[in-house]
Protein backbone atom coordinates (compact mmCIF):
# COMPACT_ATOMS: atom_id res chain seq x y z
CA UNK A 1 0.00 0.00 0.00
CA UNK A 2 2.75 2.53 0.87
CA UNK A 3 4.93 1.61 -1.56
CA UNK A 4 1.91 2.06 -4.31
CA UNK A 5 1.36 5.66 -3.08
CA UNK A 6 4.79 6.24 -3.15
CA UNK A 7 5.11 5.54 -7.17
CA UNK A 8 1.98 7.37 -7.61
CA UNK A 9 3.54 10.25 -5.52
CA UNK A 10 6.93 9.91 -7.61
CA UNK A 11 5.31 11.61 -10.20
CA UNK A 12 5.38 14.76 -8.97
CA UNK A 13 8.81 16.57 -8.92
CA UNK A 14 8.39 18.08 -4.89
CA UNK A 15 7.63 14.44 -4.15
CA UNK A 16 10.83 13.13 -5.15
CA UNK A 17 12.82 16.03 -3.60
CA UNK A 18 11.33 15.57 -0.30
CA UNK A 19 11.89 12.17 -0.25
CA UNK A 20 15.24 11.63 -1.48
CA UNK A 21 16.40 14.94 1.26
CA UNK A 22 14.61 12.88 4.11
CA UNK A 23 14.97 9.47 3.08
CA UNK A 24 19.13 10.23 2.85
CA UNK A 25 19.12 12.92 5.82
CA UNK A 26 17.57 9.87 8.14
CA UNK A 27 20.12 6.95 7.18
CA UNK A 28 22.85 9.57 7.57
CA UNK A 29 21.52 10.50 10.88
CA UNK A 30 20.64 6.72 11.86
CA UNK A 31 22.79 5.14 10.81
CA UNK A 32 26.40 7.29 10.97
CA UNK A 33 28.24 3.65 10.53
CA UNK A 34 31.90 4.36 9.74
CA UNK A 35 32.44 0.93 7.56
CA UNK A 36 29.56 1.80 5.71
CA UNK A 37 30.89 3.86 2.85
CA UNK A 38 28.67 3.29 -0.51
CA UNK A 39 25.57 3.53 -1.26
CA UNK A 40 25.43 2.14 -4.91
CA UNK A 41 24.71 -1.36 -5.54
CA UNK A 42 27.97 -2.12 -7.23
CA UNK A 43 29.60 -3.20 -10.46
CA UNK A 44 31.60 -6.66 -11.43
CA UNK A 45 33.86 -5.78 -14.37
CA UNK A 46 33.27 -7.39 -18.27
CA UNK A 47 36.15 -9.71 -19.18
CA UNK A 48 37.01 -6.60 -21.08
CA UNK A 49 37.65 -4.22 -18.23
CA UNK A 50 41.42 -4.81 -16.70
CA UNK A 51 40.63 -5.75 -12.65
CA UNK A 52 40.77 -3.16 -9.94
CA UNK A 53 43.45 -4.56 -8.08
CA UNK A 54 43.71 -2.79 -4.25
CA UNK A 55 46.31 -3.54 -1.44
CA UNK A 56 44.44 -6.08 0.83
CA UNK A 57 42.47 -4.31 3.31
CA UNK A 58 41.44 -1.28 1.44
CA UNK A 59 37.90 -1.22 1.41
CA UNK A 60 34.89 -3.28 2.87
CA UNK A 61 32.78 -2.26 -0.27
CA UNK A 62 34.95 -3.70 -2.99
CA UNK A 63 31.51 -3.69 -5.32
CA UNK A 64 30.61 0.16 -5.02
CA UNK A 65 34.20 0.84 -5.00
CA UNK A 66 34.51 -0.45 -8.43
CA UNK A 67 30.91 1.38 -9.72
CA UNK A 68 32.85 4.54 -8.83
CA UNK A 69 36.44 3.28 -10.43
CA UNK A 70 35.35 1.54 -13.78
CA UNK A 71 33.12 5.19 -14.34
CA UNK A 72 36.05 7.39 -13.35
CA UNK A 73 38.76 5.90 -15.14
CA UNK A 74 36.74 6.34 -18.50
CA UNK A 75 38.92 9.53 -18.87
CA UNK A 76 42.49 10.59 -17.35
CA UNK A 77 41.47 12.60 -14.19
CA UNK A 78 44.92 13.67 -13.25
CA UNK A 79 45.22 17.57 -12.55
CA UNK A 80 41.91 18.11 -13.25
CA UNK A 81 39.20 20.13 -11.39
CA UNK A 82 36.27 17.33 -10.47
CA UNK A 83 32.91 18.32 -9.39
CA UNK A 84 30.53 15.24 -7.53
CA UNK A 85 26.93 15.31 -7.33
CA UNK A 86 25.38 12.93 -4.99
CA UNK A 87 28.20 11.89 -3.03
CA UNK A 88 26.55 9.98 -0.74
CA UNK A 89 28.18 8.77 2.38
CA UNK A 90 31.42 10.33 0.08
CA UNK A 91 33.53 6.63 -0.15
CA UNK A 92 33.72 7.30 -3.86
CA UNK A 93 34.77 10.57 -3.40
CA UNK A 94 37.60 9.95 -1.26
CA UNK A 95 38.83 7.20 -3.35
CA UNK A 96 39.08 9.27 -6.37
CA UNK A 97 40.58 12.38 -4.97
CA UNK A 98 43.38 9.75 -3.30
CA UNK A 99 44.10 7.22 -5.89
CA UNK A 100 43.03 9.29 -9.22
CA UNK A 101 44.81 12.24 -8.64
CA UNK A 102 42.66 14.96 -9.83
CA UNK A 103 43.83 18.65 -8.37
CA UNK A 104 40.70 19.08 -6.73
CA UNK A 105 37.90 17.04 -5.75
CA UNK A 106 34.41 18.91 -4.67
CA UNK A 107 31.51 16.12 -3.09
CA UNK A 108 28.42 17.81 -3.29
CA UNK A 109 25.15 16.27 -1.92
CA UNK A 110 21.41 17.21 -0.97
CA UNK A 111 21.36 15.63 2.73
CA UNK A 112 23.87 17.70 4.60
CA UNK A 113 23.95 14.90 6.98
CA UNK A 114 25.71 12.64 4.68
CA UNK A 115 27.67 15.89 4.29
CA UNK A 116 28.60 16.12 8.05
CA UNK A 117 29.33 11.91 7.97
CA UNK A 118 31.89 12.67 5.22
CA UNK A 119 33.38 15.82 6.57
CA UNK A 120 33.85 13.42 9.57
CA UNK A 121 35.52 10.49 8.21
CA UNK A 122 37.66 12.14 5.16
CA UNK A 123 40.40 14.71 5.10
CA UNK A 124 42.32 14.53 2.22
CA UNK A 125 43.61 18.02 0.94
CA UNK A 126 42.62 18.14 -2.26
CA UNK A 127 38.75 16.70 -1.47
CA UNK A 128 35.57 19.19 -0.31
CA UNK A 129 32.47 18.41 1.01
CA UNK A 130 29.60 20.83 -0.03
CA UNK A 131 25.59 20.34 0.69
CA UNK A 132 23.70 21.51 -2.37
CA UNK A 133 20.63 20.38 -5.11
CA UNK A 134 21.62 19.01 -8.26
CA UNK A 135 19.38 21.35 -9.43
CA UNK A 136 20.99 24.54 -8.35
CA UNK A 137 24.76 23.95 -8.01
CA UNK A 138 26.27 26.55 -6.07
CA UNK A 139 29.03 27.49 -8.30
CA UNK A 140 30.28 29.32 -10.91
CA UNK A 141 29.94 28.96 -15.32
CA UNK A 142 33.13 26.73 -16.24
CA UNK A 143 34.03 25.82 -12.84
CA UNK A 144 35.25 22.23 -13.45
CA UNK A 145 36.42 19.79 -16.24
CA UNK A 146 34.22 16.92 -15.57
CA UNK A 147 31.28 15.45 -13.23
CA UNK A 148 31.12 12.57 -11.67
CA UNK A 149 27.18 10.97 -11.02
CA UNK A 150 26.81 8.04 -9.26
CA UNK A 151 23.28 6.25 -9.28
CA UNK A 152 21.76 9.80 -7.85
CA UNK A 153 19.88 11.31 -11.18
CA UNK A 154 17.35 9.00 -10.77
CA UNK A 155 16.21 11.08 -7.45
CA UNK A 156 15.94 14.82 -8.74
CA UNK A 157 12.71 16.04 -9.34
CA UNK A 158 13.88 17.92 -12.30
CA UNK A 159 16.59 16.10 -14.44
CA UNK A 160 16.61 18.43 -17.34
CA UNK A 161 17.10 21.34 -14.88
CA UNK A 162 20.37 18.95 -13.55
CA UNK A 163 21.49 18.58 -16.95
CA UNK A 164 21.71 22.15 -17.65
CA UNK A 165 23.56 22.89 -14.40
CA UNK A 166 26.00 19.98 -15.57
CA UNK A 167 26.69 22.07 -18.71
CA UNK A 168 26.63 25.43 -17.27
CA UNK A 169 29.33 24.49 -14.50
CA UNK A 170 31.37 22.52 -17.31
CA UNK A 171 34.38 24.34 -19.11
CA UNK A 172 34.13 23.74 -23.10
CA UNK A 173 35.23 19.96 -23.69
CA UNK A 174 34.17 19.48 -20.17
CA UNK A 175 32.72 15.75 -19.35
CA UNK A 176 29.95 14.26 -17.35
CA UNK A 177 30.47 10.84 -16.45
CA UNK A 178 27.45 9.31 -15.07
CA UNK A 179 26.05 5.70 -14.04
CA UNK A 180 22.30 5.43 -13.29
CA UNK A 181 19.41 3.21 -13.62
CA UNK A 182 15.69 4.08 -14.83
CA UNK A 183 12.89 1.91 -13.60
CA UNK A 184 11.32 0.93 -17.75
CA UNK A 185 13.52 0.52 -20.31
CA UNK A 186 11.15 4.01 -21.45
CA UNK A 187 12.56 5.69 -18.86
CA UNK A 188 16.37 5.75 -20.36
CA UNK A 189 15.25 6.37 -23.67
CA UNK A 190 13.62 9.96 -21.99
CA UNK A 191 17.21 10.17 -20.00
CA UNK A 192 19.27 9.88 -23.19
CA UNK A 193 16.45 12.68 -24.91
CA UNK A 194 17.21 14.38 -21.61
CA UNK A 195 21.38 14.49 -21.91
CA UNK A 196 20.66 15.80 -25.83
CA UNK A 197 18.60 18.16 -25.35
CA UNK A 198 20.84 19.73 -22.84
CA UNK A 199 23.12 20.25 -25.35
CA UNK A 200 25.57 17.70 -23.94
CA UNK A 201 26.69 15.66 -26.85
CA UNK A 202 26.87 11.62 -25.69
CA UNK A 203 30.08 10.35 -26.38
CA UNK A 204 29.73 6.19 -25.48
CA UNK A 205 26.86 4.80 -23.74
CA UNK A 206 26.41 1.64 -21.86
CA UNK A 207 23.97 -0.75 -20.59
CA UNK A 208 25.80 -2.37 -17.54
CA UNK A 209 22.95 -3.71 -16.30
CA UNK A 210 24.41 -7.98 -15.86
CA UNK A 211 27.68 -6.25 -14.07
CA UNK A 212 25.51 -4.96 -11.41
CA UNK A 213 23.15 -7.95 -11.26
CA UNK A 214 26.66 -9.98 -11.15
CA UNK A 215 27.57 -7.51 -8.13
CA UNK A 216 24.19 -7.56 -6.35
CA UNK A 217 24.41 -11.61 -6.26
CA UNK A 218 28.21 -11.61 -4.55
CA UNK A 219 27.65 -8.70 -1.94
CA UNK A 220 24.45 -9.99 -1.10
CA UNK A 221 26.13 -12.28 2.08
CA UNK A 222 27.76 -8.76 3.11
CA UNK A 223 24.97 -6.56 2.54
CA UNK A 224 22.45 -8.39 4.70
CA UNK A 225 24.67 -9.00 7.58
CA UNK A 226 25.39 -5.28 7.15
CA UNK A 227 21.63 -4.81 7.61
CA UNK A 228 21.16 -7.44 10.17
CA UNK A 229 23.90 -4.87 12.56
CA UNK A 230 23.06 -1.77 11.21
CA UNK A 231 19.27 -1.59 11.00
CA UNK A 232 16.57 -2.35 13.63
CA UNK A 233 14.87 -5.78 13.35
CA UNK A 234 11.27 -3.74 12.12
CA UNK A 235 12.72 -1.79 9.22
CA UNK A 236 15.45 -4.63 8.20
CA UNK A 237 12.75 -5.95 5.27
CA UNK A 238 12.08 -2.89 3.96
CA UNK A 239 15.41 -1.98 4.24
CA UNK A 240 16.41 -4.56 2.33
CA UNK A 241 14.12 -4.30 -0.39
CA UNK A 242 15.76 -0.29 -0.76
CA UNK A 243 19.16 -1.92 -0.88
CA UNK A 244 18.08 -4.27 -4.01
CA UNK A 245 19.10 -7.84 -1.89
CA UNK A 246 18.75 -10.62 -4.15
CA UNK A 247 14.65 -11.66 -4.55
CA UNK A 248 14.03 -7.81 -4.44
CA UNK A 249 12.01 -6.62 -6.70
CA UNK A 250 14.63 -3.98 -7.65
CA UNK A 251 16.86 -7.17 -8.25
CA UNK A 252 14.26 -9.20 -9.51
CA UNK A 253 13.48 -5.87 -12.44
CA UNK A 254 17.13 -5.31 -13.20
CA UNK A 255 17.70 -9.32 -14.09
CA UNK A 256 14.80 -9.40 -16.08
CA UNK A 257 15.60 -6.58 -17.68
CA UNK A 258 12.70 -4.25 -17.03
CA UNK A 259 14.53 -1.75 -14.94
CA UNK A 260 18.23 -0.88 -17.01
CA UNK A 261 20.84 0.45 -15.64
CA UNK A 262 23.29 2.50 -18.32
CA UNK A 263 27.14 3.99 -17.85
CA UNK A 264 27.22 7.20 -19.54
CA UNK A 265 30.01 9.70 -21.05
CA UNK A 266 29.13 13.16 -22.74
CA UNK A 267 30.86 16.35 -23.48
CA UNK A 268 30.12 19.73 -23.46
C1 LIG B 1 21.88 6.00 -3.96
S1 LIG B 1 22.73 7.32 -3.20
C2 LIG B 1 24.32 7.20 -4.01
C3 LIG B 1 25.39 7.90 -3.23
C4 LIG B 1 26.80 7.76 -3.80
N1 LIG B 1 26.87 8.30 -5.13
C5 LIG B 1 27.27 6.32 -3.78
O1 LIG B 1 27.31 5.70 -4.84
O2 LIG B 1 27.57 5.84 -2.70
C6 LIG B 1 22.03 8.79 -3.96
C7 LIG B 1 22.57 10.10 -3.39
O3 LIG B 1 22.07 11.18 -4.19
C8 LIG B 1 21.78 12.25 -3.31
N2 LIG B 1 20.79 13.15 -3.93
C9 LIG B 1 19.49 12.90 -4.20
N3 LIG B 1 18.90 13.99 -4.75
C10 LIG B 1 19.86 14.94 -4.83
C11 LIG B 1 19.89 16.27 -5.32
N4 LIG B 1 18.79 16.85 -5.83
N5 LIG B 1 21.04 16.96 -5.25
C12 LIG B 1 22.16 16.40 -4.73
N6 LIG B 1 22.21 15.13 -4.26
C13 LIG B 1 21.07 14.41 -4.30
C14 LIG B 1 21.23 11.59 -2.06
O4 LIG B 1 21.26 12.44 -0.93
C15 LIG B 1 22.15 10.37 -1.95
O5 LIG B 1 23.28 10.65 -1.17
Amino acid sequence: MINALIRVFKRYEWFKRLNAKVTYELLAKYIPAKDWLFMNYGYIPTTAEPPLQLPAGSTNQLLPLQMYHFLATRRDLTQKAVLEVGSGRGGGANYIATRLQPASYVALDLAQNAIDLSRELYHAPNLQFVQGSAEALPFGHDSFDVVVNVESSHAYGNVPNFLSEVKRVLGTGGVLLLVDFRNQVAGMDLFREQIIASGLKIVSEENISAQVVKAIEAEDPEKRARIEKLVPARWQKLFGQFAGVVGSPFYCTLKEGTRVYHRFVAEK
